[in-house]
């Protein structure tokens, strides 16, 4: 799946167990060949399979993931080599085949032992081996608008893409947000053509009054409306006109969603926004990384051309003191590579990384606030769903519920009372069976089903 989480000395080593059974199988048609009386159909069926099936065991080596390699290799595949080994024996013996090429069996288990041996050394070893290396040092010195906004282009999607998956870096955006025209998911704007937008908002009547008025201060962000020298100065517009800007209405949109809330797309009659600010934890953007999102929108609607971004270039900016540029990554590994969770990890980390407060009420998850979806209170929550009529999915009990609603959200879409319609279809992305390991979706299935409204309430 991820070849950078493939651990190299455990596919090696099944690569070769897989040789061997080859070889092993080889050996005992060799046998068959040259005595006579030997069930030739029965022993080299038996090895054929094992063959066979240390093939088969092989391939799905690599689609594991480090940890699970290592699980399935000691719990099945060892094994199997060691029964292949007793059966070669049984064969050798009820043959009373005398010579057994014990010089190739001494050498392959002094390998194997050898082999083992390094295995588990390096795998006790910090798991960093495979992992890819630190990041955004690549922001130092000059840098073109280009790079620029592919940097904003990188926190939105990520720096790689795995086929079938919808790529999504640290900004978290692609789980609400679509880009290109034509092409609406439900509860979020499309960000095409916001560019454009972005200067017209701040002309709209609305924009001037609701659901916060310009030059007040809104709750959530702490920001104050419509001001855009008010910013926060690690944030703020360096130089520039006085009056609002295209500009700031794009920093604005993203520090405090609810200083605007585009129609129709918000809560409680459009006062409230869904977003989350996107400088606060989770996502926790810098100054840098909010400018090269921002230039990112203020371009990517006209490719190669990027006359109409405002926002300065890293070494130009005035307001950026300089150790920001170069930044620490504190915020772990989304922006690079898709998100992989492996179940090593705590279960608030976990359920960050993948996103899920962003759109959930999470009871026992700090921070996790996200009103696009259902409070997850899945100990209540989740026998009533299988009792409804329009249930269709397969579980039957709290656990399969909530597994089920995890890899497929689809298959049954809850109805949101307060509302008083449907909860948006295909909004709950539907790839998290690429992003979790075995035991992390355990782990997460185990928290989920355990969600109950916090007490006193
Ligand atoms: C949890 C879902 C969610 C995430 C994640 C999210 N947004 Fe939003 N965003 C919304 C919703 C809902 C709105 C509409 C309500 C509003 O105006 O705040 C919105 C509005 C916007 C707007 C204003 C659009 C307009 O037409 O005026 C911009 C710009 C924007 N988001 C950019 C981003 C960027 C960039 C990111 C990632 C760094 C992001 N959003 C992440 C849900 C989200
Ligand atoms: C982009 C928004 C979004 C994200 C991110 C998201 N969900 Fe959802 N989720 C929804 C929506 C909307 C629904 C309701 C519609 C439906 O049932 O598909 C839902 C439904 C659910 C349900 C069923 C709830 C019930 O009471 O029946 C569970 C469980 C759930 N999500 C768990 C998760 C978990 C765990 C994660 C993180 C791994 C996650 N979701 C991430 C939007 C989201």
């Amino acid at each position: 799946m991820l070849p950078e989480q493939h651990d190299i000395l455990f596919s090696f080593l099944s690569i070769m167990f897989a040789v061997f059974a080859l070889y092993v199988f080889g050996n005992v048609i060799q046998h068959c060949r040259e005595r006579e009386g030997i069930n030739s159909t029965l022993w080299g069926g038996i090895f054929g399979a094992m063959a066979i099936t240390c093939f088969l065991m092989t391939v799905h080596m690599f689609s594991l993931v480090q940890g699970d390699q290592l699980v399935f290799f000691f719990s099945t595949y060892l094994w199997t080599i060691l029964f292949m080994l007793l059966v070669w024996g049984v064969f050798f013996k009820s043959n009373k085949i005398e010579r057994q090429s014990a010089p190739i069996i001494r050498a392959f288990f002094f390998y194997t032992t050898i082999s083992v041996l390094l295995a588990g050394y390096t795998n006790w070893l910090p798991q960093q081996r495979s992992d890819p290396p630190p990041k955004e040092a690549a922001v130092v010195g000059d840098m073109t608008m280009e790079e620029f906004a592919e940097m904003g282009r990188v926190i939105i999607f990520g720096a790689k893409q795995v086929a079938g998956q919808k790529s999504i870096g640290k900004g978290q955006c692609p789980l609400c947000h679509t880009f290109d025209p034509g092409d609406h998911m439900g509860r979020c704007p499309n960000l095409f053509g916001v560019e454009k937008r972005s200067h017209d908002r701040v002309k709209e009547d609305r924009y001037a009054t609701s659901p916060v008025a310009v030059g007040e201060v809104e709750p959530a962000s702490g920001i104050v409306k419509g001001k855009h020298d008010e910013v926060p100065e690690e944030y703020r517009r360096a130089g520039g006109p006085d009056e609002f800007i295209g500009e700031d209405y794009l920093r604005e949109s993203l520090m405090c969603p609810t200083c605007y809330v585009v129609k129709g797309f918000g809560k409680a009659n459009d006062t409230k926004s869904p977003m989350p600010v996107i400088v606060k934890p989770p996502i926790s953007l810098s100054r840098v990384e909010v400018n090269a999102v921002v230039a990112y929108l203020q371009s990517k609607d006209t490719p190669g051309e990027f006359a109409s971004v405002t926002v300065p270039l890293p070494q130009d900016d005035a307001g950026n003191t300089g150790g920001a540029v170069v930044e620490e990554d504190s915020g772990g590994d989304e922006e690079e590579g898709p998100v992989f969770v492996t179940g090593n990890e705590d279960i608030q980390t976990m359920i960050n990384t993948l996103g899920c407060p962003l759109c959930h009420t999470i009871p026992g998850v700090e921070g996790a606030v996200g009103e696009l979806g259902p409070k997850l209170h899945e100990k209540i929550n989740a026998p009533e769903r299988i009792k409804d009529p329009n249930y269709k999915g397969k579980a039957t009990n709290t656990k399969e519920y909530v597994k089920e609603s995890i890899l497929c959200p689809g298959c049954y879409v809850v109805f949101n009372e307060e509302a008083g319609e449907s909860y948006p279809d295909g909004l709950m992305p539907t790839t998290f069976g690429e992003q979790l390991s075995v035991r992390a979706l355990d782990k997460l299935v185990d928290f989920i089903s355990q969600t109950e409204p916090p007490a006193g309430s």
